[in-house]
């Protein structure tokens, strides 16, 4: 039977199912079905599946732009798990966010309670998420049940994935993807499933060995980001151009890769993962350092910034325009975005300011969804109107000339105008 579950993988005659159609579901749906397999999509946002019927995307992205398949599969696409009960694959995409600094699991943990019913024999289960090291182990307990044995009739794989939103260069067919299973014969299955969608796939035959390695890739991120935020402050005390530093040492053509600084972290990778590892690692006997403290330096980033750009201000009249709310450039995902903090911060000290984002024209609020604020046009009178600017985030569409040509003074946290000589730019 597991050789009737390979045939149909390698065949592309089966059902695969998405749960959770977000930035990582979402894409998913949209390979599988360009790779001429069938495709159900199970998400609990009623909005999300009414959009999506209409061939529709919630995700400004080049690749799903013109994604019509749930539109022209309607029967594809629920709110309701039961949908999945034909599937020969099923991919939990959910989220894992932080809570009080710990792994919220309960999106995975709830949706497997959910699914347990009708899971049955010769299906391939996959945790897509990222979690820490056993957390597949535990969806694993939550399943078990006696119609299924696993590795025998059932199989369970876990493959994080390795999206890179608003990155248009980015390919499947360019990036690795790390696959895991059970057992044998679950990585197998595993490997057979996503041959339809990934040129390289990269075994690891047990599955914590997997799931941490994809908190490594984020924690190297974030520890390395931290380091680069930290030199920004520590070339500011010394008067030294952190940027003419960082394309200097770039020049080595072994052993350094190039990081950024910039306002803080944002997204829902980055800045939560490295807890979900401190987390585990605490859990078992040991209080990690390193990575608390990268956590610390690019958290205060937003602080640093708002600081440096008050300073500068002095007793000037201050209203401040804001540039972009996302997290990182051209992508419409705002999720821990530094923005909201240097808002925050900028609130409490009672310093008024608006914003500008191409991909939010509204930037809303609370369980009501309240609108709270609206973007602001980038056109010659309204950057008069500011006493100054402030580049969060760097999207491509900015047109940067016009904006330090129109503007009294930009705080720039990116760097973007090194390459310009604008006398009204302050780099912070
Ligand atoms: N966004 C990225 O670039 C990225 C990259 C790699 C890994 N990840 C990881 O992938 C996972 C998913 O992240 P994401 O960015 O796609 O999240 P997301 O919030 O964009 O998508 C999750 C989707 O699940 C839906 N959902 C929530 N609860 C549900 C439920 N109970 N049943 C069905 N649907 C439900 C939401 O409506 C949403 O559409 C996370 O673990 C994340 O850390 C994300």
């Amino acid at each position: 039977m597991i050789k009737k579950l390979l045939l149909k993988f390698n065949s592309k005659k089966f059902k695969v199912g998405v749960i959770g159609l977000g930035y990582v579901g979402l894409p998913i749906c949209e390979r599988f079905s360009r790779a001429g397999i069938e495709v159900i999509g199970v998400d609990n946002d009623p909005n999300k599946i009414k959009i999506l019927k209409k061939g529709q995307s919630y995700i400004k992205s080049k690749k799903l732009k013109n994604f019509k398949y749930f539109k022209n599969n309607k029967k594809n696409l629920s709110i309701n798990y039961k949908i999945l009960n034909k599937c020969d694959a099923i991919l939990i995409c959910l989220p894992t966010p932080l809570k009080n600094f710990k792994p919220d699991m309960s999106y995975i943990f709830d949706c497997a309670k959910k699914i347990k019913t009708f899971l049955k024999p010769y299906q391939l289960l996959v945790l897509e998420s990222t979690v820490y090291p056993g957390a597949t182990d535990e969806l694993i307990n939550i399943i078990r049940q006696k119609k299924i044995i696993l590795g025998k009739n059932f199989f369970v794989g876990y493959s994080p994935e390795r999206e890179n939103p608003g990155d248009d260069q980015f390919t499947y067919k360019k990036t690795p993807k790390i696959i895991s299973g059970f057992s044998k014969n679950c990585l197998n299955l595993m490997d057979a499933l996503y041959k339809n969608i990934i040129n390289k796939r990269v075994k690891s035959d047990d599955l914590k060995s997997a799931e941490l390695s994809k908190l490594l890739e984020n924690l190297y991120r974030a520890v390395n980001i931290g380091l680069i935020n930290e030199l920004k402050i520590i070339c500011d005390y010394l008067r030294i151009d952190i940027f003419k530093v960082i394309d200097l040492a770039s020049t080595k053509n072994f052993g350094f890769q190039k990081f950024l600084p910039g306002p803080g972290l944002g997204g829902h990778c980055i800045p939560i993962d490295p807890y979900y590892l401190s987390w585990i690692s605490k859990k078992k006997g040991y209080q990690p350092k390193f990575i608390p403290l990268a956590g610390k330096i690019n958290t205060m980033m937003p602080s640093w910034v708002v600081k440096k750009m008050l300073t500068k201000l002095k007793n000037r009249k201050k209203k401040i325009l804001i540039l972009g709310v996302a997290y990182k450039k051209n992508v419409d995902d705002d999720r821990e975005s530094p923005s909201f903090e240097i808002m925050k911060i900028l609130k409490k000290q009672k310093i008024s300011f608006e914003y500008n984002d191409p991909y939010f024209d509204k930037i809303r609020k609370g369980r009501q969804n309240k609108i709270i604020k609206q973007s602001v046009s980038l056109n010659k009178d309204n950057l008069k109107k500011f006493s100054a600017v402030i580049l969060v985030t760097d999207h491509d569409q900015y047109d940067y000339k016009f904006i330090a040509q129109n503007s009294k003074i930009v705080f720039d946290t990116r760097g973007v105008y090194k390459k310009f000589n604008f006398e009204n730019i302050f780099f912070c």
